[in-house]
């Protein structure tokens, strides 16, 4: 039995020794100490020894234990220090290398171009006010006094849900929703997106974006219209840039012009990006039609006002100089990152 426990733990302390990890001294832990152990099983044949030797044998077992719990404690620290040690050198940072840089985004140029109109709009007390893309044939035409048999409201212009909704073809609904409100003076922009049943190619897309404008107030003449669109030119394009309005129609105002603004990259001169003429159309207008005062619920013999619709995408091609307005939807990084 002596001899049996001498073998055991010398191949324990051996098998201790040489391990190269805890996992491997676990192993050894349980192979001799565990419950089916190599030690147990010395203890559990106990009752072959005669009874008189027994206390003997116990203490002979309890010392080989002992000195392999002992040992493998001891080994245990070592391998466990040894093992940080690789972990710390393994996850080792340099802190001299240089960080990641964190892309942040930018506004569109179609943001940039509407912040800027609203900036000057509200700069003259104006109010920024919006409706719905989906919206009622009502307001779309009939409201701005156009009648059912007008061109625009053919399928081929005009996208319909139903016979009663349409997307939008323009932002000028919103006039008749923010006078049918009631509250006056009014004093607004509205900007946002619009539809129509167009082929992609440069300058047109079946989707793109206006900015109305609206006032109402008593007195309100063509001379309020004509200052106020110079002064947002001014602005918008430069301290230089002259106004000229071209007798138009549209069917919610009367008279109605077209505004151009001059050539703000020859001045006037006539340029490529003018097409030679020296001026450039950037938007409808005009004195808002008795009519539609009438049909929103004002009262045309007290009060005036005039309009204007600006598109958005032709403000942002004309600031930066954009030639192909698909550019502006096709969301590509590396087009959009320049502005
Ligand atoms: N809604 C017009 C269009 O889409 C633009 C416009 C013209 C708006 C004259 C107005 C206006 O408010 O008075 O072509």
């Amino acid at each position: 039995m002596r001899e049996k426990l001498e073998k055991i733990k010398a191949e324990a302390l051996q098998q201790i020794e040489a391990s190269d990890g805890l996992d491997k001294l676990n192993e050894i832990r349980v192979a001799y100490l565990g419950k089916k152990g190599q030690l147990t099983s010395v203890l559990k044949s106990m009752k072959e020894v005669a009874p008189e030797d027994r206390p003997k044998v116990g203490q002979l077992v309890n010392e080989a234990r002992e000195q392999i719990e002992g040992k493998l404690e001891e080994t245990r620290v070592v391998l466990a220090r040894r093992a940080r040690e690789l972990q710390l050198k393994k996850e080792v940072i340099d802190v001299t290398l240089p960080a990641k840089k964190t892309n942040t985004g930018h506004s569109h140029p179609n943001t940039i171009a509407l912040e800027e109109v609203e900036r000057i709009f509200i700069g003259m007390g104006y109010e920024v006010v919006e409706g719905p893309e989906i919206e009622l044939d009502e307001y779309n035409f009939t409201k701005l006094n156009i009648p059912p048999n007008h061109p625009a409201k053919d399928e081929q212009d005009t996208f319909y849900i139903n016979k009663d909704i349409v997307l939008r073809t323009q932002t000028s609904p919103v006039q008749a929703r923010t006078m049918e409100k009631g509250k006056l003076p009014i004093r607004m922009i509205s900007p946002g997106r619009v539809f129509r049943s167009d082929e992609v190619d440069a300058t047109h897309s079946p989707s793109f974006h206006q900015v109305e404008g609206l006032v109402i107030d008593k007195n309100i003449t063509l001379a309020d219209l004509k200052g106020t669109l110079a002064e947002f030119a001014r602005e918008m394009f430069g301290e230089e840039t002259k106004v000229k309005f071209r007798p138009h129609h549209f069917p919610f105002t009367e008279p109605s012009a077209e505004v151009d603004v001059s050539c703000f990259k020859c001045g006037g001169k006539g340029c490529r990006f003018c097409k030679g003429t020296g001026w450039i159309e950037i938007l409808g207008c005009g004195m808002v039609h008795p009519h539609v005062l009438e049909m929103c619920g004002i009262d045309p013999e007290e009060y005036t006002g005039f309009a204007f619709g600006v598109g958005l995408e032709r403000i942002a091609l004309l600031k930066y100089e954009i030639d192909d307005m698909r550019l502006l939807y096709e969301n590509d990084i590396r087009f959009l990152k320049q502005f």
